[in-house]
């Protein structure tokens, strides 16, 4: 097995992301070298544990550690509060104690959920991320974000709660449908928007670039963000780029619209409102690229129907929102203004 490439965050935990090339058999050795041997609930989903569940299991109890599983159905509608309780129940009756483990071996509700259910269950146990897809690879199951939705919205329950490793082979990222795979796209293209125009410049085209390398620049950049702003006080929120907008199309549409396709047209719409907010109009440059990607890039809703969900966006600060906008490919500004006026840029960008 090859050597991991390793990645280490300094943040209110400090833990190292280990990404390697076919090596899921290799996560009880790295969990060795954190932890003692213990007893670890480990949370995934029908689709994914078939999957890999049996080598990881396997690895694990070779290098000492015992495990119980809690398995949940594939997708969105999943994150709810009932299932939390449920895995912890389940985390109760295998008298799952402080110096156990949770595991989150699946994409970004998976490890979104153990997160959380790992933060409040006993107070906090540790957890650990083992990602299965692009977006939870370089997103999600980095920096200590877990949550759950609830019918007001997406992740409006939730908590900080670093993981004590993430461990991410990218192997299993061939087994993707390529819509998943797509989704990962719209996280992968918002890191060079944001802060990293060479980046940005790379991703340009799919397939042309080694997507290893890539991933490990979007964690690094994911990093260098939670370490200098963990709590997301400032500069963190550039890391929504797209998604104030991106999490009212998703909830507008039930969710049918997935997380990746929503973002997409989210930072249309970013680029829309930046333009008739007096910025350089980088909408066709954002499109193009988007759309190359196979990404839908209309936005199905009216402004109006944006708004009366942004309004409960958790993202709200008082009377203000603060939007992400591209000032350059590469160099997105966070701006804070009142509500009203973000309705009144929707439509003035013609929503
Ligand atoms: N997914 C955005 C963040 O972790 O802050």
């Amino acid at each position: 097995m090859e050597t991991p490439t390793r990645i280490t965050v300094n943040a209110s935990g400090k833990y190292d992301i280990l990404l390697r090339k076919g090596g899921l058999s290799g996560i009880g050795q790295a969990v060795a070298e954190i932890s003692k041997p213990c007893k670890i609930a480990v949370l995934s989903d029908d689709k994914v544990f078939p999957l890999y569940g049996k080598s990881v299991i396997e690895s694990l109890e070779k290098a000492g550690f015992s495990t119980v599983c809690h398995i949940i159905p594939n997708g969105e509608q999943s994150k709810t509060l009932d299932n939390v309780t449920a895995f912890i129940d389940s985390m109760v009756k295998a008298q799952v104690t402080r110096t156990d483990m949770v595991l989150a071996l699946g994409g970004g509700v998976v490890g979104d959920m153990a997160g959380f259910a790992a933060a409040i269950y006993l107070r906090g146990i540790p957890y650990i991320q083992v990602p299965t897809t692009l977006l939870a690879a370089v997103d999600s199951s980095v920096g200590g974000k877990t949550a759950v939705d609830i019918s007001a919205g997406k992740n409006l329950v939730g908590a900080f709660h670093q993981p004590a490793l993430v461990y991410l082979d990218t192997e299993t990222l061939n087994t993707l449908d390529p819509a998943v795979m797509r989704d990962g796209f719209a996280e992968v293209l918002k890191y060079g928007f944001i802060l990293d125009r060479e980046l940005a410049h790379t991703t340009a085209r799919p397939g042309t670039f080694d997507l290893e390398q890539v991933i490990a620049r979007c964690i690094s950049i994911k990093r260098d963000v939670v370490e200098k702003d963990e709590f997301d006080k400032g500069l963190r929120g550039l890391l929504n780029f797209g998604h104030t907008f991106g999490h009212a199309i998703e909830k507008l549409s039930g969710f049918t619209i997935t997380h990746g396709s929503a973002v997409a047209r989210g930072m249309i719409i970013a680029a829309k409102v930046a333009k008739v907010y007096g910025f350089t109009d980088y909408t066709d440059v954002i499109t193009k690229i988007v759309k190359d990607y196979g990404f839908e890039t209309e936005c199905p809703f009216s402004a109006d129907e944006l708004y009366g969900v942004i309004l409960s966006d958790k993202k709200r600060s008082g009377a203000d929102i603060t939007l992400v906008l591209p000032k350059e490919i590469g160099a997105c500004t966070l701006e804070k203004m009142p509500a009203a006026q973000v309705l009144e840029l929707m439509k003035k960008a013609g929503l």
